[in-house]
């Protein structure tokens, strides 16, 4: 392409950013080349719409690039949609079914059936829509449960002992058909599938390769050592760095991630147990994050994906329903100068 061309190309792209808000946007059917310049070269979020006096009245802390909710999931996205706040990309790790007791009203985990348990999780996950720009990406860490149906666990194994709760829904009788004995719920893929029939665009169904695992006390089956990362998007064009998070051939080219990432899993952190490794979400905050954008982690826990986000120079958002770990992050967002 010749100079001129290609200045008049970046100059259509550039334009495109200083396009009226994402809302408007929504109600105006793109073509599909506009929908090509968007994805290169999304709108940035207004710093005076992520710094709106209602948005910092409600949050339990908040900052210029960070803000904080104490809150149900759906409650605080809520707000954010009220308030007109998109984000560039929501990287998340949603509590795994029957595996805590978060000790909170209104958590989501300990649903009576795998059933609904996916229920709650795609209600969650459709809200985060309103919220998600359209050129956006949605990134969930899911794992996987077995049925037990044996009842309360009463031995005594240290390992485990974050998962020993009492009696988990995975360990009552059940329906003798999905939720008996011994069967892997295959949560994961029921919850993607759901959010397909819901008008998401599954990407990749990446698989964290786990090389240190807790190992399984099983004498029949293997010990699992993966979980997956769902990537999700909501329309043909969306902002792909792959420049960011490609392999380099030996031509200086950029060829794509692969779709299994060898990633330790975290020891956790003293007051939360279940935190994620940084390195799990350097890809999807890195490929899915565009100059200037905004990440957020709607089950924010101890804020892996805040402080990854302002590593990279990138505003965050993060919701917990838990007061204790609202502090912890807000504590490790404050321990890290920019
Ligand atoms: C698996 S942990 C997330 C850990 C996080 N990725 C980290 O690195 O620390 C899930 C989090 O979801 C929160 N949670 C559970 N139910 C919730 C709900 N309904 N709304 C908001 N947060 C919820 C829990 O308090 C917990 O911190």
């Amino acid at each position: 392409m010749k100079n001129a061309e290609k200045e008049k190309k970046r100059a259509e792209e550039r334009s495109w950013s200083l396009h009226p808000g994402e809302a408007q946007r929504r109600e105006r059917n793109l073509t599909t080349k506009e929908q090509q310049l968007l994805a290169k070269n999304p709108v940035v979020t207004e710093q005076a719409v992520f710094e709106k006096p209602e948005l910092r009245r409600r949050a339990f802390y908040s900052d210029r690039h960070c803000l904080i909710f104490h809150a149900e999931v759906c409650q605080a996205l809520e707000w954010l949609k009220q308030a007109g706040l998109y984000v560039d990309c929501i990287v998340t790790s949603p509590p795994f079914y029957g595996q805590r007791d978060y000790g909170v009203e209104r958590q989501i985990g300990l649903e009576e059936t795998p059933y609904g348990y996916v229920d709650n999780l795609v209600k969650a996950f459709c809200a985060t829509r309103d919220v998600l720009k359209t050129t956006g990406s949605l990134w969930v860490n899911i794992g996987d449960t077995y049925w037990n149906g044996r009842g309360e666990h009463k031995g005594r194994d240290h390992k485990q002992q974050a998962r020993r709760f009492g009696l988990r829904p995975q360990d009552r009788p059940g329906d003798g058909r999905l939720c008996k004995n011994k069967q892997l719920l295959l949560i994961p893929h029921r919850f993607a599938i759901a959010m397909q029939e819901r008008d998401w665009i599954v990407r990749n169904d990446n698989v964290w390769v786990k090389p240190n695992p807790i190992p399984d006390q099983v004498a029949d089956r293997c010990s699992m050592s993966h979980e997956y990362v769902f990537h999700f998007v909501t329309q043909r064009f969306y902002f792909f760095s792959r420049k960011a998070v490609g392999r380099k051939s030996a031509r200086g080219t950029y060829m794509p991630p692969l779709d299994t990432w060898e990633v330790p899993i975290s020891k956790g952190r003293p007051m939360h147990k279940a935190t994620f490794s940084e390195e799990l979400v350097r890809i999807p905050i890195l490929a899915t994050t565009p100059p200037g954008g905004v990440v957020m982690d709607p089950f924010a826990g101890s804020g892996t994906s805040l402080l990854v986000a302002k590593k990279h120079g990138f505003r965050s958002i993060g919701i917990d329903i838990k007061s204790e770990y609202c502090e912890l992050m807000r504590d490790t967002l404050r321990s890290l100068l920019i």
